[in-house]
């Protein structure tokens, strides 16, 4: 496996660690500054909760993608960075003041809106600042996407965003208050879609919205659609960079824009998700003998990779039954069946059962690949553990 991954320069390397392969990085940036190019008013803000790394950060912003927050602190973070303030779009449903000043005072592009009180309550500190807030509203769409039920956000059932009905009343209440500017409209279906059939229900609700809304006599500037497109978990070698052509392509077909309008993605997963592996040292191979019941053929040993990495370093698999492509990148030696483990007091800390791997020892390095978004950030120190380090392909 030496080939994907480069096992000599990891040798003394505390693990676990997460990795960033900075050249799959750049390539999947130059992807999507070619797709969008050729749209003209199409603008993509990384969504930094997918990986908030400052080393991965930079890479981002000097290929000049805007920037999707959803706290006070992912927008100190972006600034550190080197992100301008003014690429900036801040999203959540329950921004606290103190998040809601540090954005009016470093002048970000806009607060995408959840809510009348939260308007109401942007609209009184703007005004003590003497500053005007521009806002989208989030909308909730009510349209299912084809994804994990823990990572689909716009059923009506979820708690983001305002209901198409009431979003009529809405933007006239914003225009009556002195210091918000309304801008657009704000969506996201859900997170690690591939079905390009989601964006185009959407593109169809988004366009239903504007036809209603443009009778009212409402102008809208900025289409904001949100992330979601996925990734191939399953054979990331083949398919590093996920398909943003057929992604804008659906976009441009079917979304309806009147002149002027600007369209905003949040894409995070597919930005960063396949620069990214977690590598682990296997601490102990063990086999337990099965017990055999009256019925059971297949009663015999299991054997488990207990590895140094758990689920406080990459919690996807126990959250959401994520797997994660897993690799010994040290043996070359024939594949047998393995449940691979971690050392967390918990029996969901289990990354995969029953997968392939190269015949596994103690000290052998083990990769779990397309852990570059939702990883690191996601990383905990439950068990009094330490949290993984990130490190690009540039300084290993
Ligand atoms: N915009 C909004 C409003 C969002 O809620 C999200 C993700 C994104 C953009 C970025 O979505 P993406 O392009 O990455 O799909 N931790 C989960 C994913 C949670 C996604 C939450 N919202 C996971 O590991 O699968």
């Amino acid at each position: 496996m030496t080939q994907i991954l480069p096992v000599e320069r990891f040798a003394n390397v505390r693990t676990p660690f997460y990795y960033y392969n900075t050249n799959i990085l750049r390539q999947t940036l130059a992807a999507i500054n070619e797709e969008t190019a050729k749209y003209g008013n199409y603008f993509v803000h990384y969504a930094v909760k997918a990986n908030a790394n400052l080393k991965v950060l930079k890479v981002i912003n000097e290929a000049g993608l805007g920037i999707d927050c959803v706290s006070g602190g992912e927008i100190q973070q972006v600034l550190k960075a080197g992100f301008p303030a003014n690429k900036i779009v801040f999203a959540g449903v329950g921004k606290s003041d103190w998040e809601i000043e540090l954005g009016l005072d470093e002048g970000i592009f806009c607060f995408n809106v959840e809510s009348i009180p939260e308007l109401e309550v942007i609209n009184e500190i703007a005004g003590q600042k003497g500053k005007k807030a521009d806002v989208c509203f989030r909308i909730n769409p009510n349209v299912g996407a084809h994804t994990h039920a823990n990572i689909t956000t716009g059923l009506a059932e979820n708690k983001f965003g305002i209901a198409m009905e009431d979003m009529e009343k809405l933007i006239n209440l914003a225009k009556t208050l002195d210091n918000i500017n309304f801008r657009g409209l704000h969506f996201h279906i859900g997170s690690q879609i591939l079905e390009m059939d989601d964006f185009v229900a959407l593109s169809n609700r988004i366009n239903e919205l504007q036809d209603k809304l443009e009778s009212a006599g409402i102008n809208i500037e900025i289409i904001n659609v949100g992330g979601g497109l996925g990734i191939d978990y399953a054979d990331p070698v083949a398919n590093p960079i996920p398909n943003f052509k057929d992604y804008f392509a659906t976009y441009n077909k079917h979304l309806k824009l009147r002149p002027g309008q600007t369209v905003h993605f949040e894409l995070g997963r597919a930005v960063v998700g396949q620069c990214g592996a977690l590598i682990t040292k296997v601490n102990y191979v063990k086999s337990n003998t099965l017990q055999k019941f009256d019925n059971d053929e297949e009663a015999g040993v299991k054997k488990f990779v207990i590895v140094d990495a758990g689920m406080t370093d990459l919690i996807r698999p126990a959250l959401y039954d994520a797997h994660h492509k897993t690799y010994n990148i040290s043996s070359d030696e024939p594949e047998e069946t393995y449940d691979v483990v971690g050392p967390i007091c918990e029996s969901s800390d289990v990354f995969d059962k029953g997968i392939q791997l190269n015949k596994t020892k103690r000290g052998d390095l083990i990769a779990m690949l397309s852990a570059g978004a939702y990883g690191e950030i996601m990383a905990s120190q439950y068990n009094c553990r330490t949290l993984p380090i990130g490190y690009t392909s540039d300084e290993l």
